[in-house]
């Protein structure tokens, strides 16, 4: 995405997300190119089993699910470093991959090794914001398979991932498919390390908005004054990620003329995580326009990757 519209959108969200009475701040802006490669690290940690898990059914089950998906193109939203991908790549199946990410980074590195990788493969990177810049994707060229993987459609509010949901509904063709990595419900004690790795990899990440800002905006944040925090919420079954600010201070933000006071203890949302049961999807897709059509999952039911298509 250019910077200039970038930026724009970090401000108005800024400016809305720091002053309402219970802060909080949208996680795209986590990832810039320093974010991106602390998500990277992130997976990596020992106590983060979905990136692992996920791994695990694309490698088991891939096959089958490019089979039951008809597909000739691949798109993936929020694609990162591609990792997993890789994985459906090389079954052969697919012949043009559409990386889509917000972290021009993050995508250039991906296509430039993918390219070397699969010579045989059209590597077709676009860069924007999913929630805003889907038309970018160039028509499809035969049966598309939209890939949203890791759980990032965990990190949306409910009514506005079944906005999104119902979005993509669109964007699919007949013979088209979405392929959705959902994180599942599980014990309390293998959620809650996932988000708090005790190398303090998430906790860095986390801090990494605060980062953001200060250089976006010209704000004045320590990170150091912010305690990371996640904890499985089981009302709304989610994760949720906050910065706890260890002492009362007052933030200046230049670009904003924004001066935003913090108390001690105060807590700044940056992040939920939900964890899924079948049931909460497939209300989810009704309400979107959208049919499950395949649940595949490892032998824990630790994670699910769902096909799904367009009603109608
Ligand atoms: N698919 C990878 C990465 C998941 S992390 C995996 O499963 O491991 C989430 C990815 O989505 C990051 O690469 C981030 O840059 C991207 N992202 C987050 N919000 C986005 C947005 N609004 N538009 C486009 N990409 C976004
Ligand atoms: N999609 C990832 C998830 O929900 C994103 C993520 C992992 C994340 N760890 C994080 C986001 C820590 C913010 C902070 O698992």
């Amino acid at each position: 995405m250019d910077h200039l519209t970038l930026q724009s959108t970090l401000a108005d969200d800024v400016l809305d997300g720091l002053t309402r009475p219970f802060k909080e701040l949208p996680a795209k802006h986590l990832y810039d190119a320093r974010g991106s490669e602390l998500f990277e690290a992130i997976c990596d940690q020992p106590e983060y089993y979905p990136t692992r898990t996920e791994r695990l059914i694309l490698e088991t089950r891939g096959e089958e699910i490019l089979e039951a998906a008809g597909a000739i193109e691949l798109a993936e939203l929020g694609a990162g470093s591609a990792a997993k991908t890789r994985v459906l790549l090389d079954t052969g199946r697919i012949r043009r991959y559409l990386p889509f990410d917000v972290s021009e980074s993050a995508l250039a590195d991906a296509a430039e090794a993918l390219g070397i990788e699969y010579p045989d493969v059209d590597i077709v990177p676009v860069a924007g914001d999913f929630e805003q810049h889907l038309d970018r994707f160039p028509p499809a060229t035969g049966p598309r398979l939209l890939a949203f993987l890791g759980g990032t459609i965990g990190n949306f509010t409910p009514g506005a991932r079944r906005t999104f949901l119902r979005l993509l509904a669109t964007t699919l063709g007949p013979d088209d498919a979405l392929l959705l990595g959902t994180d599942l419900v599980k014990d309390v004690d293998v959620l809650e390390p996932a988000y708090d790795d005790v190398a303090g990899v998430t906790a860095a990440f986390n801090r990494n908005v605060l980062t953001v800002i200060n250089r976006e905006l010209g704000g004045d944040f320590d990170p150091e004054l912010f305690d990371h925090v996640a904890f499985f919420d089981p009302e709304h079954e989610w994760i949720e990620m906050r910065l706890r600010c260890r002492r009362a201070h007052t933030v200046h933000i230049a670009e904003l003329d924004l001066d935003v006071a913090f108390e001690r203890g105060e807590e700044l949302r940056t992040e939920i995580s939900t964890k899924f049961r079948r049931e909460r999807l497939e209300a989810d897709f009704e309400a979107a326009g959208l049919r499950m059509d395949g649940w595949f999952t490892d032998p824990k039911g630790w994670f699910a990757l769902t096909l799904a298509r367009r009603v109608g």
